[in-house]
């Protein structure tokens, strides 16, 4: 199947998801996103970048710290290619259109708010992150799932995970120069998006549980954060890491756990051979990532223990 070709299984889905799309959807936009961009960007703190140059001392900030926002905003910047995969996934229902749409305007809200604030309290070398939006952005390297049940697999994470990212670089942040509000404000939104997603993978999971259960073994033994087009990606996120911001103690305990307890994959009825399978391997994918986690936390904690 090409990227631009929608199954036929996919479309006998989506009529049977309209009802819960316009009535998630409706839940959506009476909690509008009720937050404007400029009241969150301490403009007053701002310099002209040609007579002032950037320095990293402007806004000192650990490596971690400094490699979120990096990324964070890069990943927002990402949103056209987004899109595209989403619109063409969600275009032949009204309300799913109009909620593609919506999640858009939203999502673009997003990277114009932080590199605003960016700009304006220094916290990136501006040359690096235009140079790194340049060459992300003409990859345009994003996740391919390949029906609408991988779709929904995959943004239920995502959302999810970007929002712990984002709350976690925001707790990182000062109240002075106003990043912490700011970025716990963007998390709200994403929270908001992973439970758009994740009820209409829970209602699929009613309609066909075996290909919901396949796409969520797909899409989380595969999990990766969108990002893999950004330069020197692998560096940032293990710098991420280390600083604890987003790291895989985090994916499971804040993004695995709580997903796929709402899903309640364990009393799923009706499988084929091929979703029981697939509900094995969620299980053990969560048993082995937990055991990678204990032996984190152990080690952290040896770590912490040395240090103070
Ligand atoms: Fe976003
Ligand atoms: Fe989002």
């Amino acid at each position: 199947m090409s990227n631009f070709e929608i199954s036929r299984t996919d479309q006998v889905l989506i009529n049977e998801l309209t009802d819960t799309a316009e009535l998630l959807l409706n839940n959506h936009n009476k909690k509008p996103s009720a937050w404007e961009p400029s009241d969150l960007i301490p403009y007053e703190q701002g310099l002209n970048y040609k007579t002032k140059l950037w320095t990293p001392d402007d806004y000192p900030l650990s490596d971690g710290i400094r490699s979120s926002i990096y990324v964070n905003l890069l990943t927002e910047d990402n949103l056209p290619y987004y899109s595209n995969t989403i619109l063409h996934y969600l275009r032949d229902s009204p309300a799913l259109l109009e909620w593609s749409h919506v999640w858009t305007e939203e999502e673009a809200k997003h990277s114009a708010v932080i590199r605003e604030w960016v700009h304006v309290t220094r916290a990136l070398d501006p040359v690096m992150l235009e140079r790194g939006r340049k060459v992300q952005m003409g990859k345009a390297e994003v996740p391919n799932p390949q029906s609408l049940p991988d779709v929904l697999g995959y943004t239920s994470f995502q959302e999810l995970a970007t929002r712990v990212a984002h709350a976690n670089t925001g707790r990182a942040l000062d109240s002075e120069r106003g990043g912490k509000l700011l970025m716990a404000t963007v998390a709200g939104d994403e929270a908001k998006h992973h439970i758009f997603y994740s009820e209409l993978a829970k209602k699929t999971m009613e309609i066909k549980p075996s290909a919901m259960v396949i796409a969520v073994r797909n899409q989380l033994v595969n999990f990766a954060m969108p990002g893999t087009g950004i330069p020197n990606f692998v560096r940032h996120a293990a710098r991420i890491d280390k600083a604890r911001i987003y790291d895989r103690p985090k994916f499971l305990h804040e993004v695995v756990i709580p997903t796929l307890g709402k899903w309640s994959i364990d009393d799923l009825e009706g499988l084929d051979e091929e979703g029981e399978k697939a509900r094995d391997e969620i299980n053990e994918y969560v048993i082995v990532l937990a055991s990678i986690v204990d032996k984190i936390e152990e080690r952290r904690q040896r770590e912490d223990a040395l240090a103070s």
